[in-house]
């Protein structure tokens, strides 16, 4: 596999054509965002971290029976993924009230979400991630019926292994953020997973271990990732 030009750089990853089209390489950067790309700071082993969190994670829910884009890690800050038709939408699963929640419907910071909330964003930084339902996606033709309803199935199913695998390492999943794309006319699990992209608290003292520490500037960031990392397992 030969790493060829930048097609597309993100907030925090670029993506690299390879020879073969079926397969791209995502890079991760030290570049951290908050509130829409407002912010933006390097954060030192940031890329390498997440990196190789996202990879451990992804290959834990492809054994999990989920189906992922991830192909292999390549390097510290690269792997290789599959090449797919990205669906603008995010998928967030809220196990535990906070952030925007808290903010939009007034309800208490932490209390316990039973059943867990779902909540579709479009993915559109001048626009702030609004949030959408199944109608937009469907009328407006970014997703079709069926594959909304497989991005719900299968955000549910990730809920289900990752809550319990960070509880059984002392962590709260409090919720979470997934992309998915096209690859063959499938949908699959893309983009990475990372607590950049979810919120996770210590269970006993509900210590911050995420972005969070980043947007509330409470420092320790990438200590605080690599505590989780090193808690799950995560070789880095
Ligand atoms: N397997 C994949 N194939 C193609 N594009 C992908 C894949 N996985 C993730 N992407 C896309 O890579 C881009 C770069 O990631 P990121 O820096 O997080 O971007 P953003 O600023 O849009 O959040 C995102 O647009 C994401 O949707
Ligand atoms: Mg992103």
């Amino acid at each position: 596999m030969e790493k060829r030009q930048e097609l597309y750089a993100g907030k925090a990853k670029s993506v690299f054509a390879t020879d073969d089209s079926d397969y791209v390489v995502l890079s991760f950067r030290d570049d951290t965002s908050a509130f829409d790309g407002e912010r933006i700071e390097q954060l030192n082993r940031k890329g390498e971290v997440n990196n190789k969190f996202n990879a451990f994670i992804m290959q834990y829910l492809s054994d999990a029976g989920i189906p992922t884009h991830f192909e292999k890690l390549l390097n510290a800050n690269e792997s290789l993924v599959k090449n797919m038709k990205m669906i603008p939408v995010e998928c967030v699963v809220r196990n535990v009230a906070s952030g925007s929640l808290v903010r939009r419907l007034g309800v208490e910071d932490g209390m316990e979400l039973t059943p867990p909330v779902f909540e579709f964003f479009l993915k559109n930084d001048a626009l702030h991630d609004p949030m959408v339902n199944e109608y937009h996606i469907e009328t407006f033709g970014w997703a079709k019926a069926e594959d909304v309803t497989k991005m719900k199935a299968l955000t549910f199913e990730v809920n289900a292994k990752l809550k319990k695998l960070f509880a059984d390492a002392g962590m709260i999943l409090v919720d979470y953020k997934l992309e998915f794309g096209l690859f063959k006319g499938e949908v699959i699990l893309g983009d990475e997973f990372s607590p950049d992209g979810c919120r996770l608290w210590d269970a006993q003292t509900r210590k911050k271990l995420d972005k969070d520490r980043f947007r509330q500037g409470l420092g320790g960031v990438i200590e605080a990732y690599e505590e989780v990392a090193q808690r799950i397992g995560v070789p880095l």
